[in-house]
């Protein structure tokens, strides 16, 4: 499925546990681009905690040792629920432990995947670091308000991605660095909130559209928000 990338580097998917980290990982074994694809995450080998910035070094200097060239990355992990806390509808259930929280997972930990994956990019050919934002993390398209943290923090991983790729095109021009919205996926994350009427799509088919998006990216896409279509969204 994946035809702009040169043939013989490295995918990875970080966050394979996950819903949609799981269907891309299972997507990119089969493709023909890459010579490896390696799945990370909390209870993986090695292990990567987002909130554990050693550990995040310590699996960027394990793709390193393969030798091989990392081509692409995707962040597929995020936080919306757990523990006890869920998406607030009023300012009255703002709380700061729920934002650090959703800001740690969704904006700071992603902001240092960026930051030890992204020296990992090869200087020349296509390369691409995708982190899973959201569409409630559109300024401009919030019409409903509520979910305040995790809009909030999807909004300040936005803002990260596009900083990123700034510095990214001065040292390698061909590399893309991009934050995507999945569409409705069937996962933990969504399940408590899908609502009748909704497009809900299975895992495993927003993984061959994010990856058909991934495959037509170009270097001037870079610092872009998109859809699992390809399409612009509004910061
Ligand atoms: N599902 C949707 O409808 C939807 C819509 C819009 C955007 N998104 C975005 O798409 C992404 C993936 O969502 P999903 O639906 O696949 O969610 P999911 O099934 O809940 O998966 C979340 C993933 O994040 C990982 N994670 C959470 N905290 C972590 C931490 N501290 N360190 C490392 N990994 C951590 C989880 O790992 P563990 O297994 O270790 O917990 C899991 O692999 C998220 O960014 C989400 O915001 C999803």
């Amino acid at each position: 499925m994946l035809e702009s990338f040169p043939v013989g580097g490295l995918a990875v998917v970080v966050g394979a546990t996950g819903g949609i980290g799981g269907a891309l990982l299972a997507r990119l074994a089969g493709e023909r681009s890459f010579r490896g694809v390696v799945g990370l995450s909390r209870g993986g080998a090695p292990p990567l905690d987002l909130t554990a910035e050693e550990t995040i070094a310590r699996a960027a200097a394990h793709l390193a040792g393969t030798g091989r060239e990392l081509r692409l990355v995707v962040d597929a992990t995020g936080f919306l629920h757990g523990g006890g806390l869920g998406p607030e509808r009023s300012w009255r259930q703002l709380d700061p432990a729920h934002l650090a929280k959703a800001f740690a997972v969704n904006a700071t930990g992603p902001a240092l995947l960026m930051k030890h994956f992204l020296p990992l990019l090869p200087r020349d050919g296509k390369s691409v670091f995708a982190t899973l934002s959201a569409r409630v993390g559109s300024i401009g398209d919030n019409d409903l308000g509520g979910w305040y943290s995790y809009r909030a923090a999807k909004a300040a991983l936005n803002q990260l991605v596009r900083t990123a790729a700034i510095e990214l095109r001065r040292q390698r021009p061909t590399a893309v660095c991009v934050a995507l919205h999945p569409g409705t996926v069937d996962t933990g994350l969504s399940a408590p909130f899908a609502k009748a009427g909704l497009d809900v799509q299975p895992a495993g088919r927003a993984a061959e559209r994010l990856l058909r998006a991934i495959d037509r990216l170009a270097a001037e896409d870079s610092g872009g928000f998109f859809d699992h279509w390809g399409g612009r969204l509004p910061w």
